[in-house]
């Protein structure tokens, strides 16, 4: 593994942030220096080609490392996550603690996604977006006693997946182009009790769903992995199904918007987190029927 490092003042976080943190990884950690006004961006690469890629476009420095302690390097307490009614997520590991954790709140499904090297733990809020929805259509789907399937595209941690798993969806399945994001969404799944989500290796660009089709589809990617990926993701809905874009900058929304509509889908439903948007579809029953996304 190589890290690109770079110094910085530390009134361009944000833009660092933006950069290496919005764009779905997590191998990116920007540290604040001592006296406040300066920040250390380090981003960890599986290739040194990637690293010095960066270095090309930004300049700072490449070395090598032998073995990163990821979940070190996470926030000391992160703050447990609550979603609705339903959802509590922790980066706790140990099975004792998450036992106290799921005592004191015997009404949520207890997700536990420590920080290792995938994007998902939940502290993002594209991350936390599609959690809430995948909450309410688990909710409506209970009331009608309705067996759903979702299909969660770009899984990172896998944690979507689980959450829809653990809120009764019947089929579950999800895939991410990186391994070590499948490993470790794997590794979720075990320690989740959630062992009948179909966790696998593919690429959105060359992916192909045959004739599956799913209730829900979230995906949590980037617009211009979006935008040219619509159709197929379409397709792989269900009539009358959700489908939940996520990881939208503000500025990259209209292309999104304009490629969903361009497959026939109704307007959605925005929902908006500082920079982020994250697009709900409802899929419409037949070509007579314009469902809104906010008919759960
Ligand atoms: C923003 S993260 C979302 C992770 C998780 N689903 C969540 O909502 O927190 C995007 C994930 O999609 C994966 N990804 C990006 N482009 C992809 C592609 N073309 N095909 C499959 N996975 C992709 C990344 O590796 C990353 O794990």
């Amino acid at each position: 593994m190589h890290v690109w490092s770079k110094l910085s003042s530390a009134k361009w976080r944000d833009a660092w942030e933006e950069r290496f943190l919005g764009l779905g990884q997590t191998n990116a950690v920007i540290q604040e220096l001592p006296g406040g006004k300066s920040i250390r961006v380090d981003v960890y690469c599986n290739r040194e080609k990637e690293a010095l890629a960066i270095a090309e476009q930004f300049g700072g420095r490449v070395r090598k490392v032998k073995n990163v302690n990821w979940a070190a390097m996470a926030p000391p307490s992160r703050k447990p996550i609550i979603i609705r009614d339903q959802l509590l997520v922790t980066g706790e590991a140990d099975p004792k603690k998450i036992e106290q954790i799921a005592s004191m709140h015997p009404a949520r499904q207890i997700l536990s996604i420590p920080a290792e090297l995938a994007f998902g733990t939940g502290d993002h809020a594209t991350t936390t977006t599609c959690l809430r929805l995948i909450a309410d259509i688990a909710k409506s789907h209970r009331k009608k006693n309705y067996a759903w399937s979702l299909l969660d595209a770009g899984t990172g941690t896998g944690l979507l997946a689980i959450a829809a798993s653990r809120l009764g969806a019947g089929t579950v399945e999800g895939f991410d182009f990186d391994p070590t994001a499948v490993g470790v969404a794997r590794r979720n799944l075990k320690r989740n009790k959630a062992r009948s989500i179909n966790i696998y290796e593919a690429d959105l660009f060359e992916w192909n769903s045959g004739k599956t089709q799913w209730d829900v589809i979230t995906a949590n990617l980037f617009a211009d992995v979006l935008t040219p990926n619509m159709t197929k993701l379409y397709d792989a809905l269900l009539p009358g199904g959700n489908l939940i874009l996520s990881g939208i900058l503000l500025e990259h929304k209209d292309q999104v918007l304009d490629a969903a509509q361009a497959t026939g889908l109704p307007e959605p439903t925005t929902l908006q987190k500082g920079k982020w948007t994250t697009l709900h579809y409802c899929k419409a029953n037949s070509m007579t029927d314009g469902a809104q996304a906010s008919q759960l």
